[in-house]
């Protein structure tokens, strides 16, 4: 499967919490791809934001994806609560349950997108027996549960070898990566093989007159 354009996709957690419908708006008319969402439950992570009923209240403020990065254990009891909220992907860290390949399931019974995130020290063969139901991939770029954290480059080798595993699929699954993304690292993220780009200090520093510019300066 030829790797498909690169898509953007802003990190609220980043954005100013007082003002979060705004702010998508904002990063959707400033060419946004997807919206990210960081969900973080102080326990698999250690950090507390976003739950369902904040999903739902901002779902109509964008039509774009809605990309929900669950960094939460366990896993199950709350994907049907941020599907029903209008998450459009869901995606999970194999360390956060015992039963990966049952929550991939849970995911798409529900019609969403199922991605499988693996963190710095996360092996790829985690991947070896759901390649063929994954939607996506997401590579963490930084121990998840902060934003501004400094770009791992070690990840960079992860990201053309699942390019390879993608390719030999045969499947259209997003490669996407999160954390310390900015004009260089995503340069270096796309010739690795990525195709979507989390950022969040990198598109929301300056406030919203430079969205579209920041936006801009991570796909070229
Ligand atoms: C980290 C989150 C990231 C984070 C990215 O746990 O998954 O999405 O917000 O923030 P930056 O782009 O600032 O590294
Ligand atoms: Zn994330």
């Amino acid at each position: 499967m030829p790797k498909q354009s690169v898509r953007i996709a802003p990190s609220i957690l980043s954005a100013d919490f007082a003002a979060l419908g705004a702010e998508i708006e904002a990063v959707d008319a400033a060419g946004a791809d997807w919206i990210h969402v960081d969900v973080m439950d102080n326990h698999f992570v250690p950090n507390l934001t976003i739950g369902p009923m904040v999903v739902k209240a901002l779902r109509k403020h964008s039509k774009k994806r809605f990309d929900v990065h669950l960094m939460v254990s366990p896993v199950d009891p709350l994907v049907t609560a941020f599907a029903e909220a209008g998450a459009d992907g869901l995606s999970f860290h194999p360390e956060a349950g015992p039963h990966v390949h049952r929550s991939i399931q849970h995911i798409k019974s529900l019609g969403k997108r199922a991605g499988l995130v693996l963190n710095p020290a996360t092996p790829v063969s985690v991947l070896d027996n759901v390649m063929d139901l994954l939607d996506l991939v997401l590579v963490m770029s930084v121990n998840p549960g902060f934003g501004g954290q400094a770009f791992i480059e070690s990840q960079l080798p992860k990201i053309s070898a699942i390019r390879k595993l993608i390719e030999a699929s045969g499947r259209a699954i997003d490669l996407e990566v999160d954390g310390g993304v900015n004009p260089q690292t995503a340069r270096q993220c796309i010739e690795a093989g990525a195709d979507a780009l989390v950022a969040g200090t990198a598109v929301f520093s300056g406030g919203p007159s430079k969205y579209a510019a920041n936006i801009k300066a991570l796909r070229s």
